[in-house]
């Protein structure tokens, strides 16, 4: 039997770009070894769909408008069955036709933006490619920091104090917004709703501060939000793998950062400058804090992927604070970076284990979602319903005449 064809997508028009490349040239090492033939999606930073061998390989990446020469364009389509194939556009086969590879399961590997925020999610779904992670709703709700914590609130799980507002109010009334952050208090936290890799985020320690804040991040997002910064400030995440009916935990890791808030360098470039992706951060794994915490946390974590209609693989993240040990759920990451590997490694899996299982999550999903019926034989527009529409154009031609 021929090998499957596994696509792996990353890149695209994100502030993240980067951080997806590290995320996916993980999750391609790990699956070397396997019976998939991998088949990379890179998205351009301008948002060209791109695919090749060369882009298989982290050296080629230091220079993208050399790799961007070697790759070739691509785009998805059907085969005469109606099954999904990644069409390689500019590479002639044999009959002078586009190339075109059958799509077994995709895995998105984007950070931000459209990648994760639901849009690439719905256009597989347009073209049926199985993919792994969590859909169309939870992608977009958990981009959406505002609204994540909206449904959070509404189900009583805790969440900062906080509000948001957008660039044209911003604009319109600059006092009233300043006024809502004296009514929480400084230090604020002031952040892009719809970002990630804490880009653009900062602390405010007064007015001024948040001002200056404020015109960096519309530089980014035209949705913003301040928050009440809780200080002294322990952060823990916690990954939740599988669907709403069969679900595991991961054990509890405690970022620790120079600053009292995470930055991207923090985050990402910790290691002396080195890029390896998450994996790379300083953290506590386990963290270092009571079971009764630890276990409060994953059984949040539990209950929100659900509650998002999350699936595959998640990872949420919490504020506590260091005084009180007060919780609050702060985000969910739908794709996380390196997918949290470096968390279900200490339940005794590695990589290519826990890739292997979201491919496993995906197909399985998929299998029960084409199982469905979801359209009729029946032709609607058969002679009676035309007839039907007939009738009424003569109505609407009537009433136009009056
Ligand atoms: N309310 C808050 N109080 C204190 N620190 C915060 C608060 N919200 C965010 N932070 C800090 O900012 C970082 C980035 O914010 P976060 O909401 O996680 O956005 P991102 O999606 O960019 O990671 C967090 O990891 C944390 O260090
Ligand atoms: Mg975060």
């Amino acid at each position: 039997m021929s090998s499957r064809n596994l696509v792996v997508a990353f890149g695209g028009v994100s502030p993240e770009h980067e951080v997806s490349v590290l995320t996916a040239m993980q999750v391609i090492a790990s699956l070397k070894e396997t019976n998939y033939n991998i088949i990379p999606l890179y998205i351009s930073k301008s948002g060209r769909w791109l695919t090749g061998d060369k882009l298989l390989e982290m050296e080629n990446y230091q220079d993208l408008d050399e790799l961007k020469k070697q790759a070739t364009h691509c785009t998805f389509s059907h085969d005469d069955l109606g099954k999904p194939v990644l069409l390689e556009t500019e590479k002639k086969g044999f009959f002078n036709s586009a190339e075109s590879y059958p799509i077994y399961t995709l895995i998105p590997a984007f950070h931000g933006s459209e990648g994760e925020n639901g849009s690439f999610q719905g256009t597989c779904e347009m073209y049926n490619v199985p993919y792994a992670g969590s859909g169309v709703f939870a992608s977009s709700l958990g981009m959406d920091k505002i609204k994540a914590k909206d449904i959070c609130r509404a189900h009583d799980i805790p969440v900062v104090e906080g509000y948001d507002f957008f660039e044209s109010e911003w604009v319109k009334d600059q006092q009233s917004i300043l006024k809502f952050a004296e009514q929480l208090g400084y230090p604020v936290i002031l952040k892009p709703v719809n970002l990630g890799s804490s880009i653009g985020v900062s602390r405010a320690e007064h007015e001024d501060e948040l001002i200056e804040a404020v015109e960096t991040a519309f530089r980014y997002d035209e949705n913003l939000m301040v928050e009440k910064a809780i200080s002294p400030l322990i952060e823990i995440n916690c990954s939740v793998l599988g669907t709403a009916h069969n679900l595991q935990t991961s054990v509890c890791e405690r970022p620790l950062g120079q600053e009292e808030t995470l930055s991207f360098e923090d985050k990402y470039q910790s290691d002396n400058g080195s890029q390896k992706g998450m994996a790379s951060a300083d953290r506590e794994i386990p963290a270092d804090i009571s079971d009764d915490l630890t276990h409060k946390i994953q059984s949040l974590s539990e209950r929100i992927f659900k509650l998002f209609r999350a699936s595959g693989i998640a990872r949420l993240d919490f504020l506590v604070n260091g005084d009180t040990e007060e919780l609050y759920f702060n985000e969910i990451n739908t794709i996380p970076g390196s997918f949290s590997f470096y968390l279900w490694e200490e339940s005794g899996m590695n990589m290519r284990e826990l890739m292997l299982k979201l491919i496993d999550i995906a197909t399985k999903q998929h299998q029960k979602k084409v199982g469905r019926i979801r359209s009729y034989d029946t032709n609607l527009l058969n002679e009676k319903a035309v007839k039907g529409i007939k009738g009424l154009k003569g109505a609407q031609q009537e009433s136009s005449d009056k």
